[in-house]
């Protein structure tokens, strides 16, 4: 396995909408390994969700990990979750905004606005459908994975800029020991 190189905000393959990858293409080796990568690329960037295109694939795949989370640690956790090509079966209208970061806008949080529930279907990695319902944490982080699917980043759900926060004054003025998605 190795850790793979991250794309960030400005490289044009974060605002492309990525592509389906076929149920043949999905069991190549190829693609198992980039699955495994990917894994291995969030866990050592102590993210909880990472998509292909911020890995510069554009391809229709994110991984989900919440487990004991550094960058959120108020986070309850999220057994490994691996979503090839994923679309929404609902989004809640009712809405929360949070804080959210990524690592592909390295260094800021900032408070997105997202659905409250959703149900999602996907594959998993053998190409297995599934179906899931979400709420809370898990929720945002599904609709932040999906947004980059999407070419969307989580600036784009933000009100306005006004809670844009480097990491530092975040967690100097922001970060509540519990702080739950408000
Ligand atoms: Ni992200």
């Amino acid at each position: 396995m190795s850790i793979l190189k991250t794309s960030k905000l400005g490289n044009p393959i974060l605002r492309q909408i990525a592509k389906e990858i076929p149920l043949s293409e999905l069991k190549s080796p190829a693609i198992q390994k980039l699955i495994d990568d990917m894994i291995e690329t969030m866990h050592e960037y102590d993210g909880v969700g990472l998509a292909a295109p911020q890995v510069h694939e554009s391809k229709q795949l994110a991984v989900i990990e919440v487990h004991n989370s550094k960058r959120y640690p108020w986070a309850a956790d999220v057994p490994l979750l691996i979503l090839v090509n994923p679309v929404f079966l609902s989004k809640s209208e009712e809405t929360a905004d949070g804080w959210e970061g990524c690592l592909s806008v390295e260094g800021f949080r900032g408070k997105a606005e997202r659905s409250k529930q959703v149900a999602v279907r996907f594959w998993d990695r053998k190409g297995k459908e599934q179906k899931l319902e979400a709420e809370g944490f898990p929720a945002v982080v599904i609709q932040h994975e999906l947004d980059h699917l999407a070419g969307k980043v989580f600036l784009d759900r933000m009100r306005d800029l006004s809670t844009l926060t480097h990491l530092k004054e975040y967690e100097r003025f922001w970060m509540k020991p519990h702080d739950e998605e408000s």
